[in-house]
């Protein structure tokens, strides 16, 4: 995988075409870190010590199969309105109208009830009809029972209507394996489902 560019806007948004893997959730949920498990490399996607800092829509090419797409986080509360403001016309101009977008991964931590942007963001994907998978983020936090309990109430919550779940740990690394096979399943067209367990 490698580092494809940085955009503003959609005037700056890849031109070839190649499908398009969006990384969707919080500020600070883990999406760059994840994007990061999935392709193996440390320090691909920049991760954040302090919440809100990717305010740029950036793309990853996987081989010539796909892009991933990190896209900053939403929910910060420090953040000020006009950074708000300017985060929602930057996801907005990518997820409306976005032909290559193939897969939305919503991420959402396994530890947290999910929170208003989640809904916001789960209307928003319903109201689209944008396909989208489930991850639920930072499993090495809780004991493995705890895990597939949450899993499986965010399943029922802002999963619904997601073609998968799964819980994930871009720490240890477990999960990323079964998440990058529902991934390819995606795109390939075919049932992205995981086993659910
Ligand atoms: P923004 O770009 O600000 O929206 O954040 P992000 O969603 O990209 O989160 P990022 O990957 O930058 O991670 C945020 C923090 O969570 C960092 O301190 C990471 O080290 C930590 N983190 C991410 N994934 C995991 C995980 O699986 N387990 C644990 N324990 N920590 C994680
Ligand atoms: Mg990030």
């Amino acid at each position: 995988m490698t580092f494809a560019g940085s955009a503003a806007g959609p005037d700056q948004f890849p031109r070839d075409g190649l499908p398009e893997v969006a990384f969707l959730g919080r500020s600070n949920v883990g999406k760059s870190s994840l994007l990061n498990a999935l392709c193996g490399q440390k320090a691909l996607a920049r991760v954040s010590s302090q919440p809100g800092r990717t305010q740029l829509v950036n793309f990853f090419r996987v081989e010539d199969s796909c892009y991933f797409v990190d896209l900053p986080g939403y929910g910060y509360a420090k953040a000020p309105g006009n950074v708000r403001e300017r985060w929602k016309e930057l996801v907005t101009s990518y997820l409306v109208g976005r032909e290559q977008l193939a897969l939305c991964l919503f991420l959402v931590d396994v530890r947290h009830d999910p929170q208003p942007g989640d809904e916001t963001l789960k209307t928003y994907l319903d109201h689209y009809g944008l396909p989208r998978l489930l991850a639920a983020t930072k499993a090495d936090k809780l004991g493995r029972g705890e895990v597939n309990r949450r899993t499986q109430a965010l399943a029922r919550s802002v999963g619904a209507g997601a073609q998968g779940v799964v819980a994930v740990s871009a720490q240890t690394g477990a999960g990323v394996d079964e998440l990058w096979r529902a991934i390819q399943a995606s795109l390939a067209g075919g049932d992205a489902s995981p086993a659910a367990h």
